[in-house]
C-alpha cells in the first residue's frame, strides 16, 4: 500500500477528508448493520435533535504506525466505554463496544494510506461521534440517531509542539458541579468557545478552568486534563466529578507509577498551591502531554521552575515513555495496544 503524498512532518491539527468513514443509523429501537462510505457529507432533517438541542457526543483516539510497520490503536476499548457513558448521560442509545471497535478497525484499514509513517511526528486522529438525527421540536430525546467515525492525519495540537504554554485562569466556567463536564458532549465545547477565544485574544494558549462552586480548585482546560509534578517528584492530577476522565491522564498516571517508579496522587488541587509545583503539563489524545511554563491568575504570574524553553524532566520522561508505548518501542501493559494491520 502506497502512502499519500503529504508533508507528514508539517501537518497541523486540522481536518482533511480521507477516503472512507463509517456510518450506522439507529431507528425503531435498533442500530443497522453499518457500513463504510466515501461520502463525507451528512444530510439530516432541519429539525434534527442535534441541530435544535445539541444532543451529541464524541470521542477522540489515534492510530499509530509502529517501528515494525504495523498500524495500532491505543486503548480504544476505553473510548468505546466512555462513549457509552456519554450516551447514557445524554439519553442516547449506547453504540455497543464491540461495534465501536469494529468501526475503528474498518476505518483505519480502509484509510491505511493516510496513517502517517513511523517517526514522522504525525498520527491518524479518529473521531467517532453520535448525534440525534430524528426531528424533535419539544425538548426531549430524539428517536433516531447516527453514529459516524471519520479520520484525519494530524500533527501537534499546540503550535510549537513541545514549547511550554502560557495559560490564564478563566473568568468563565466550563462545567457545572452536577452537569455534563465528566462526559464528552459537544455542548461542553460550544460552552467553552467564548472563553477560549477570549483567552487567545489576550495572548494566552489556553484557559485554566476552575471549579464553579468555589472557584478555588483547578479543574482542566477546554481539551485536556492537568498533570503536576511536585518538587519531590510526585505526580499529582486534579480530582473532580466535573472533569473528563482522560484516557491519556489515566495511562500517564500508570506509567508514572509502574514504569518510572514515581508516587502518584489524584486529589483536589488548589489554585493557591500552584506556585509550589515544579512542573505542569496538559494531557489528552490531541495534546499528548504538552508542557505548561506559566499560569497567569489575574495578574499573578506563576512560573514553573521547568521554564519556558523545555519540557521539565519528569514531563519529558512521561512523554517519552507514553509515546514509546504507543509507537511500539517500549513494551505496553497487557491490553493497551490493538493491532489493526
Ligand atoms: N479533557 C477534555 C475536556 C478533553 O476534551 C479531552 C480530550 O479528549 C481530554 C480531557 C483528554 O482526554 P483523552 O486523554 O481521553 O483524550
Ligand atoms: C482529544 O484530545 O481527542 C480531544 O477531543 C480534544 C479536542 C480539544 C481536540
Amino acid at each position: 500500500m502506497e502512502k499519500k503524498d503529504l508533508d507528514w512532518g508539517n501537518i497541523g491539527f486540522t481536518y482533511m477528508a480521507t477516503d472512507k468513514r463509517y456510518v450506522s443509523n439507529y431507528k425503531g429501537g435498533a442500530w443497522d448493520e453499518g457500513c463504510l462510505t466515501s461520502d463525507s457529507n451528512v444530510v439530516i432533517n432541519e429539525c434534527a435533535g442535534i441541530l435544535q438541542y445539541c444532543q451529541e457526543c464524541f470521542e477522540g483516539l489515534k492510530a499509530y504506525t509502529t517501528e515494525d510497520g504495523s498500524i495500532v490503536t491505543f486503548r480504544p476499548d476505553l473510548n468505546a466505554e466512555r462513549m457509552m457513558d456519554s450516551a447514557e448521560q445524554l439519553k442516547m442509545p449506547a453504540f455497543p463496544k464491540e461495534r465501536f471497535l469494529e468501526a475503528v478497525d474498518q476505518v483505519v484499514k480502509a484509510n491505511a494510506a493516510w496513517v502517517p509513517p513511523f517517526g514522522s511526528g504525525a498520527t491518524l486522529y479518529l473521531r467517532p461521534y453520535m448525534f440525534a438525527s430524528g426531528p424533535v421540536i419539544g425538548v426531549k430525546p430524539s428517536e433516531e440517531y447516527q453514529f459516524r467515525l471519520f479520520c484525519t492525519p494530524v500533527g501537534p495540537y499546540f503550535k510549537g509542539g513541545a514549547k511550554p504554554l502560557t495559560l490564564c485562569v478563566s473568568d468563565f466556567d466550563r462545567a457545572a458541579p452536577r452537569g455534563t463536564g465528566h462526559v464528552k458532549a459537544g455542548l461542553n465545547y460550544a460552552m467553552s468557545l467564548y472563553a477560549s477565544v477570549t483567552a487567545h485574544s489576550a495572548g494566552y494558549d489556553e484557559n485554566v478552568f476552575v471549579d464553579p462552586a468555589t472557584r478555588s480548585c483547578v479543574e482542566e482546560t477546554g481539551g485536556a486534563n492537568f498533570l503536576f509534578v511536585t518538587r519531590t517528584g510526585e505526580v499529582v492530577t486534579p480530582q473532580s466529578s466535573s472533569i473528563l476522565p482522560s484516557i491519556t491522564r489515566r495511562s500517564l498516571m500508570y506509567v508514572a507509577e509502574h514504569y518510572l517508579g514515581l508516587k502518584v496522587k489524584e486529589r483536589p488541587v488548589k489554585l493557591s498551591e500552584l506556585s509550589e509545583f515544579a512542573e505542569c503539563g496538559l494531557c489528552g489524545t490531541a495534546a499528548v502531554i504538552s508542557p505548561v511554563g506559566k499560569i497567569v491568575d489575574h495578574g499573578n504570574e506563576i512560573c514553573f521552575p521547568s521554564g519556558m524553553e523545555e519540557m521539565g524532566d519528569v514531563t519529558r520522561k512521561l512523554y517519552d515513555t507514553l509515546t514509546g508505548i504507543q509507537m511500539g518501542t517500549i513494551k505496553a501493559p497487557e491490553g493497551w495496544i490493538r493491532k489493526i494491520v
